[in-house]
């Protein structure tokens, strides 16, 4: 038997503007994780095949059992590819298969469960992808390495994201506050003086994609006022690195406001996220933004930590459908 998790991950600044290449701050949320557990299932052998035809060389496959209960998925892995696009999980199984060069995996069963809320900025998907592959390939023997893993959660993240910039699947495998340019930089950044965020959940579920192709298309549509907001948004996450490492965490405030502001404009917000934001900043939070993809989701609030008893109970009354309050270190 082998078991793996992954946690959440919040984006502290710079989403979207990450995806043009904009620097981005993304923090582990430990409270909420995604677990896999793959165990063996006894090997059957089917009748009458000695001599196997092509059409069966994937035969293999319908003794790789998925399960996910907590989205009622009970299937294996030949469904899952099949039908009508492969399905995620499957992808995870097959890319560290191939990663592996294994060409039939030995009957097994793969348990999921998350306590990450789905399509609602928290890298649910990335999380659940890095744990399905660390547990099968610790399982088959063959641990990899956290950059592979980032590597091949990131290609699955493609298949059904479109165009991400590789921030989700970077955190939840290192586990660890990053810095991350795309394609260029992913650095571990160190956190000068503890601080609280209040995450509050909008209950909206927002699949990442559509905003990051609707962002897309105003960028088309106008390129180089759009890329002015990018760069704003990336010296903002600048700052803030500046900030986390060695200064007073409460100048995040400011910066949350602004990088707010700077998501508003890209129409990656929505009524929901604004409420909840203003019940934040109202409540005594230093400041606060959307959190993610946008237009639902989670929002993010900055607050002295004596204060977020308060600033949860405020979301909670200005509609939020359930909040976390996690440390960054
Ligand atoms: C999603 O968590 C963050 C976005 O910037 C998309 C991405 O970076 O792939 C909206």
């Amino acid at each position: 038997m082998a078991t793996a998790s992954a946690p959440g991950k919040i984006i502290l600044f710079g989403e979207h503007a990450v995806v043009f290449g904009r620097p981005a701050l993304a923090v582990p949320v430990t409270q909420v994780q995604a677990t896999a557990v793959v165990t063996s299932l006894p090997r059957v052998v089917p009748k009458g095949t000695q001599k196997r035809s092509n059409l069966d060389a994937t035969h293999w496959q319908e003794h790789v059992r998925i399960e996910a209960p907590d989205i009622s998925l009970y299937s294996d892995l030949h469904s899952l590819l099949s039908n009508p696009a492969p399905h995620p999980l499957a992808l995870a199984v097959t890319s560290v298969l191939a990663a592996l060069g294994i060409e039939a995996a030995p009957p097994l069963s793969i348990q999921i469960t998350s306590t990450i809320p789905v399509a609602a900025g928290l890298g649910s998907g990335a999380a659940v992808s890095v744990a399905i592959m660390r547990a099968l390939a610790a399982f088959l023997g063959r641990p990899l390495p956290d950059r592979r893993i980032s590597a091949l959660a990131y290609n699955v993240e493609k298949l059904h994201h479109g165009t991400p910039s590789g921030i989700d699947n970077t955190v939840v495998t290192y586990a660890r506050p990053v810095y991350f340019i795309k394609d260029h930089l992913t650095e571990p950044f160190r956190v000068n003086r503890p601080f609280t965020i209040v995450i509050g959940d909008t209950g909206i579920s927002a699949p990442t994609k559509e905003s990051v192709t609707d962002v897309r298309l105003l960028w088309k549509s106008e390129p180089a006022r759009w890329e002015k907001v990018f760069d704003q948004i990336g010296q903002i996450a600048s700052r803030a690195r500046q900030v986390i490492e060695a200064e007073d965490p409460a100048g995040l405030g400011p910066l949350m406001d602004e990088n707010h502001a700077l998501l508003e404009l890209l129409s990656v917000s929505c009524p929901e996220l604004d409420r909840l934001i203003l019940a934040a900043r109202r409540s005594g939070a230093l400041g606060a933004k959307l959190s993610g993809g946008g237009r639902g989701g989670n929002m993010i609030a900055l607050v002295r930590k004596e204060h977020a008893p308060a600033v949860a109970e405020a979301l909670i009354s200005a509609g939020a459908k359930r909040t976390i309050v996690t440390q960054v270190e």
